[in-house]
């Protein structure tokens, strides 16, 4: 059992691995070189009783160490470029229930951490640390433990504009993380395209996503798998996925995994019976259209908010054209109109955390449009960043009265009305900004109607 263990872990952690940690933790000591820099990784979270919630590492501690075990912590000392990994000294009754871990020595050659000491040395090491320094760059956690021993002044936000920003830029190990998880994620939404059927219940399909996800060792997912048919796919974050499926329906997979911590997020829609109908094919064919214009201006320099203003007035143009919005699509755009089918982002950062950091104080700006999104950001070669337009008819805004009222003139509820049994259809990809031309597309799960219905042959 230990000596597979122990192979497995060096599979996982090579000389590459550990050069790409070491770069990173680099990068923050130059980024922060007057402090000591203090960060506490992420301890396991009761359930109840003596069962815990299944444990991921906090992703900051993800970032600079790639170490996924709970209970460590990380001290950078600047001065002399000396990093060192704290690791719990565990006791037998962990290694009863739990298993062994390495231990010091070992860790160092899998972590390629030049320093690994047990926890139980911190406060003597930051003793002997904290005279060459007049601040420490603690996150909140490691300065409740170490604050009283150091006795230097907290910058913690500071720490977390660092991180902010370095996170932003992904390093070439980080979009191979990415890659990789891309690549995992896209062959399980194809095999649910394949293997959905009618009749089967949300959670069926749901468990051939992550299913494929584990064949391939990715345990975590990045967030919650959306699985959503028919009218479900109008809510935005369903996560019941308890519904039958029936022929006629769209089914909205919204689903990824991660590696090595760092996140998927792909979503793909397509119908139960593997033949779009005429209706659903005019609604897809507008996001779809929308999303590959989009994907084609995401480039350096351009705004994140600009490129949603973009693809709102694409989506308005199309709402339009089947006569569910009139008037000036400028007008739409900015009265809020096209929200009503369209209410959320056209993107966010993707990372280590699936709406990940959007890249720390220096980057941020003012949002240069009147449409109110959250993510405002000049892209920026590196930027990793979804694209997910989407067309719903959502019962909660299109029976809003105010909101009937406010929007009479160029809506024509009438004919929403018709579409209350639709749901949705959202399509994301996750793409890389290059420094020259269109990015670099990780997503390779097919969108274009003849492919999805070629997938879904039934
Ligand atoms: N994948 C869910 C979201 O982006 O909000
Ligand atoms: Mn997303």
């Amino acid at each position: 059992m230990l000596a597979n263990a122990r192979r497995r872990r060096k599979i996982s952690y090579n000389k590459r691995a550990m050069n790409h940690y070491a770069a990173l933790r680099r990068g923050l000591e130059k980024r922060l070189p007057d402090g000591l820099i203090l960060l506490s990784g992420g301890n396991p979270i009761t359930r109840n009783f003596d069962v815990d919630f299944a444990f991921r590492q906090r992703s900051d501690f993800l970032y600079l160490t790639g170490v996924e075990e709970p209970g460590c912590l990380l001290l950078i000392d600047p001065a002399k470029r000396r990093h060192t990994l704290f690791m719990p000294r565990l006791d037998n009754h962990h290694r009863v229930w739990l298993g062994d871990v390495p231990d010091p020595k070992e860790a160092k050659s899998l972590y390629g951490i030049a320093r690994v000491l047990y926890a139980d040395r911190l406060e003597s090491e930051l003793r002997r640390a904290r005279g060459r320094y007049r601040k420490v760059y603690a996150d909140a956690e490691a300065y409740k433990r170490a604050g009283k021993i150091l006795r230097l002044a907290n910058r913690g936000a500071e720490l977390r504009d660092a991180l902010d920003e370095l996170r932003a830029v992904k390093t070439s190990g980080e979009i191979e993380l990415m890659r990789r998880a891309s690549a995992v994620s896209g062959r399980a939404h194809m095999a649910a395209m394949r293997r959905a059927r009618p009749g089967q219940f949300e959670y069926e399909v749901q468990a051939v996503f992550e299913a494929e996800c584990l064949r391939a060792g990715l345990k975590h997912l990045a967030y919650p798998s959306i699985v959503a048919a028919g009218v479900n796919a109008a809510v935005l974050h369903y996560h019941a996925n308890n519904s039958q499926l029936k022929d006629g329906d769209l089914l909205l997979i919204d689903a990824g995994a991660e590696c090595g911590g760092y996140a998927s997020d792909i979503t793909r829609t397509f119908p139960v019976s593997g033949r779009f109908s005429g209706h659903q094919k005019e609604i897809y064919s507008i996001v779809l259209e929308t999303q590959k214009k989009c994907i084609d201006r995401a480039r350096p320099g351009v705004v994140s908010a600009e490129l949603h203003l973009y693809s709102m007035t694409i989506i308005a143009e199309g709402l339009k054209s089947m006569g569910l919005l009139r008037g000036d699509t400028d007008g739409l755009v900015e009265s809020g109109a096209v929200r009503l089918f369209y209410p959320h982002g056209l993107t966010h950062m993707l990372g280590l955390d699936v709406h990940d950091t959007t890249g720390g104080r220096k980057r941020r700006m003012a949002n240069p449009t009147k449409v109110p999104v959250r993510f405002v950001a000049r892209l920026e070669p590196g930027f990793v960043i979804t694209m997910e337009p989407g067309i719903y008819f959502i019962k909660a805004l299109l029976n809003d009265r105010p909101l009937r009222r406010k929007h009479r003139d160029s809506v024509d509820f009438a004919k929403a009305e018709q579409y209350l049994d639709f749901g949705g259809v959202r399509i994301e990809d996750d793409v890389v900004v290059q420094p020259d031309g269109p990015p670099l597309n990780l997503t390779s799960v097919p969108k274009e109607i003849d492919d999805v219905e070629a997938l879904c042959e039934r």
